[in-house]
């Protein structure tokens, strides 16, 4: 038996000594070897193992590399147990790294010197140092990233990057984690967001979506998010990686905005120029009959009545051509405070008896170019809405005008984003304490006929927007609900002192001379209108379109004023008013549409118009208008 175990324990010695493909040796007390194998020989540079004994490695090594191993030895000498260190060491063939333990070798209890070996782990170590650059990286990728990158846990955040605490509003990652990430989602979208994240748990991709996201001030930011499966700290986990797309989301809004509102606007203007040239036959008959009949008559009052209901429709008419833009005519230069001052009576009486209107007017303001009427017709809206939304209970309406600079960044929430510039805007703020309104109610107010209120015909805000587009300006709206609401309309401020805007003569019964030639396409137009000319006295001559009224004043000597509609066939208003001045330069010419457009407005404005009257008119109108060509004469 004891022979078997030497021939085996012979075997094991030759292996070590021989092929074994780590170092081993034995040193004595001092440090020499007494024995080591072919490898630690190899290491140190020398053909055999027996060159080794009785040398140190003082006798192979550079001192600073042997010293250290020197103090290794006596470490182990002195405490009787082993050491174990990983180190480089200078071998053949350059520095390698190497795992090595030595022990006491004791014979009973004295310390006889040390055994030890050393197996090289450069390989080992290069990997680890690689893994570790490359950790290092994608932990730099992931940190420096710009989009936003989130892992949780159980629904808990474990890990985000600096984009994505921005991204909700935190100053560091820190502050977010152990939060649940169902809480940064907006409710409504909650249960699809949990689906994705059980998807997933299940290791499946999830697919880009557009999610809007709850930040810590509770405002939202629109994101593009993908989700997937990820282990994180062994853990079943989920990585979100999210985009900040809230400018792509709000330039695609305001384009769809504005879309809208240019395809309605054209509807609602071709509507409203159609109706008002029906109204002006059923007001100017009204009207007539009015005037020609005995005061005794008992049809007086349902004349009347015909004539209250189709104002009221011209009203409508006018708040849907206010929506298309095409309503604008005279722009002046104004000043916003006197325009309120003169309003004040009319908007006071306007309002429900619970409510207060105050008017905090900021004393030097600019001057706006704008057109007074339609301005009117804005506030007017604003001041009903407001009073509408206190309704029965108390409350208060504020107006207040200031002036102030407006920069990209006030400017980047407003309606109408897309023809602002930056600068100096005059304001108008109309602030009530009413009933507020919603999310879902804020995203739609301005669309033609988008209304909450039974009797409500929808059409206030749509004008208004019509009306601020027409003159360059902007609207922002804030609301809560239960607390009140405030509209703000952004003007673009003049350099120049505002005018004395133009004021609407008193009724006395005036009546001119001379010929009018009235042109007009509408047949039923031309036939009330040429009756209202009689009635003020004057003999008339009609023509259908641009081409006959240039033949008929070519043909008639003394036409005294021409009464033009803008769109006709043929030749329209515009060239039909070039033609005519050919012919005589002095000719008077009163312009009269169902709308107007401001373009056509400016090529008329420095060609000495005599006047403008919008259709549908009433007689009083165009005495009117008529007196002022006259007194200009
Ligand atoms: N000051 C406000 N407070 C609360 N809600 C408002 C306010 N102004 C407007 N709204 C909301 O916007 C909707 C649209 O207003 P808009 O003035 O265009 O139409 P309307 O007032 O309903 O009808 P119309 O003005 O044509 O008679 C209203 O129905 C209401 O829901
Ligand atoms: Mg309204």
């Amino acid at each position: 038996m004891e022979k078997v175990l030497k021939d085996w324990s012979d075997h094991l010695n030759k292996a070590i000594l021989q092929d074994f493909p780590f170092a081993v040796w034995i040193k004595d007390k001092e440090g020499r070897y007494l024995a080591a194998n072919k490898r630690m020989a190899e290491y140190l540079g020398i053909n055999s193992p027996e060159e080794l004994l009785g040398k140190t490695v003082h006798d192979f090594l550079p001192s600073e590399v042997a010293n250290v191993i020197s103090h290794e030895i006596d470490a182990v000498l002195t405490f009787g147990s082993p050491v174990h260190s990983e180190k480089k060491y200078p071998v053949k063939g350059g520095n390698r790294w190497f795992d090595v333990y030595q022990s006491p070798l004791t014979n009973g209890s004295e310390v006889l010197g040390v055994i030890g070996y050393a197996w090289d782990i450069t390989e080992r170590k290069l990997a680890e140092h690689s893994l570790a650059e490359s950790e290092d990286r994608y932990r730099r990728v992931v940190e420096v990233s710009p989009e936003a990158i989130f892992i949780h846990c159980d629904g808990l955040f474990v890990y985000l990057n600096q984009a994505a605490a921005r991204m909700l509003g935190a100053s560091k990652p820190e502050d977010l984690y152990g939060r649940r990430a169902l809480d940064f989602v907006r409710s409504d979208m909650q249960d699809v967001v949990a689906k994705r994240i059980e998807n997933a748990w299940s290791h499946n991709d999830n697919p880009l979506i557009e999610e809007e996201l709850v930040r810590l001030d509770g405002s939202i930011v629109y994101v593009e998010m993908v989700s997937v499966y990820l282990s994180y700290n062994g853990k079943d986990s989920v990585l979100a990686i999210a985009r900040d797309v809230s400018e792509r989301k709000q330039m695609q809004d305001a384009l769809v905005k504005t879309q809208k509102l240019e395809s309605l606007g054209v509807l609602a203007g071709g509507i409203a120029h159609d109706f008002n040239n029906v109204l002006m036959a059923i007001i100017g008959n009204a009207d007539l009959a009015l005037h020609k009949l005995n005061p005794e008559s008992p049809v007086i009052d349902n004349l009347r009545r015909i004539e209250q209901a189709a104002l009221k429709a011209a009203d409508l008419a006018k708040q849907m051509l206010a929506y298309s833009g095409k309503g604008k005519f005279v722009i002046e230069k104004l000043n916003l405070n006197r325009l309120l001052e003169d309003m004040a009576h009319m908007l006071e009486v306007s309002i429900s008896k619970k409510a207060v209107l105050r008017m905090h007017l900021y004393s030097g303001l600019p001057s706006v170019d704008g057109d007074a009427t339609q301005l009117r017709q804005v506030i007017m809206n604003l001041i009903l809405n407001a009073s509408e939304a206190i309704g029965n209970k108390s409350g208060v309406i504020t107006i207040t005008t200031g002036c102030m600079d407006c920069d990209s960044n006030y400017l980047k929430d407003v309606w109408l984003i897309e023809n602002i510039k930056e600068g100096l805007y005059v304001y108008l703020e109309v602030a009530d304490t009413g009933h507020g309104m919603d999310h879902k109610t804020l995203e739609k107010i301005f669309e033609p006929f988008f209304t909450t209120k039974f009797t409500g015909r929808g059409l206030g805000l749509a004008a208004a927007i019509g009306i601020i587009r027409g003159h360059k300006g902007a609207i922002k709206v804030y609301s809560e609900l239960d607390k009140g609401t405030t509209f703000k309309i952004l003007l673009p401020a003049s350099n120049k002192p505002a005018e004395v805007f133009n004021h609407v003569s008193e009724n006395d019964g005036w009546r001119g001379s001379g010929t009018v030639l009235l042109v007009d396409d509408e047949e039923t137009v031309r036939g009330v209108g040429k009756e209202m000319l009689q009635e003020l006295g004057f003999s008339v001559l009609t023509a259908s379109d641009g081409r006959e009224a240039v033949d008929i004043f070519k043909a008639t000597p003394n036409i005294t004023v021409v009464l033009l509609d803008l769109i006709m066939p043929h030749l329209d208003g515009e060239q039909c008013f070039r033609k005519l001045r050919q012919i005589d330069k002095d000719v008077k010419v009163i312009l009269s549409s169902g709308y107007n457009e401001h373009e056509v407005n400016q090529k008329f404005l420095g060609k000495k118009l005599a006047g403008f009257i919008q259709k549908p008119y009433k007689l009083s109108t165009l005495r009117d208008v008529l007196k002022n060509v006259f007194r200009e004469k």
